[in-house]
């Protein structure tokens, strides 16, 4: 059986596309079932709609707590038995008790290459330090924003005359490509998190 697998999303969703896409091919271990956008107007709900994918809004502004919203999170995601969660430009901290609730199946995508330029405006960051390699990274969710223990990351080349979106145009392909993969150690077990490192089989 499919590993039921949930995308959290808030925005435009080209990940979530990259997963259903992924998830769509023979042999993939991992059914995209739900997502879950803390926003309404997410482009991503679209686009999971369209491919016939449940999709639930949770608003973080209808409670009163980082918590409380995200145990509203947990009940929807126990209410269709998921599995996996993928964080796909989720724009919320979660709490620590959702984070130790979900360790080890919980799973983020950040589009730089971790531990360095962590947080938000990366590629303005990254232009802006004056690395000539940028990338992505697919990790396990932990407390700490942006650091969990890496699954699998890419290398991008930053060009002279980059701008910020130039950067992220040619970074995001890659994203595309790592994180299906990512999900599709972490759904066959080849890849976990285990005493609070990433062990690979
Ligand atoms: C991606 O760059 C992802 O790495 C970051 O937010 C962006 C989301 O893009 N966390 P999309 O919504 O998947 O298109």
């Amino acid at each position: 059986m499919r590993v039921r697998t949930a995308v959290l999303i808030s925005g435009r969703g080209s990940n979530l596309s990259a997963l259903i896409e992924a998830s769509r091919t023979a042999d993939y271990p991992a059914d995209i079932v739900l997502v879950i956008s803390n926003n309404e107007n997410a482009r991503g709900l679209e686009t999971a709609s369209a491919s016939g994918i449940p999709t639930r809004v949770i608003s973080h502004k209808a409670y009163v707590s980082r918590e409380a919203f995200d145990r509203a999170i947990d009940a929807a995601l126990r209410e269709a038995e998921i599995a996996l969660v993928c964080e796909a430009g989720f724009m919320r901290i979660h709490s620590e008790w959702f984070v130790k609730h979900w360790e080890g199946r919980l799973l983020n995508i950040h589009p730089s290459l971790l531990p360095s330029f962590p947080g938000i405006h990366v590629h303005e960051q990254v232009l802006r330090a004056g690395v000539k390699i940028s990338g992505c990274t697919v990790h396990f969710v932990v407390h700490e924003l942006d650091s969990g223990p890496i699954i699998s990351q890419a290398a991008v080349a930053v060009l002279p005359g980059d701008t910020p979106e130039t950067l992220a145009a040619r970074v995001l392909i890659e994203e595309h490509k790592i994180y299906p993969e990512a999900l599709r150690c972490v759904a066959e077990g080849r890849a976990r998190l285990e005493n609070g490192l990433a062990i690979f089989i």
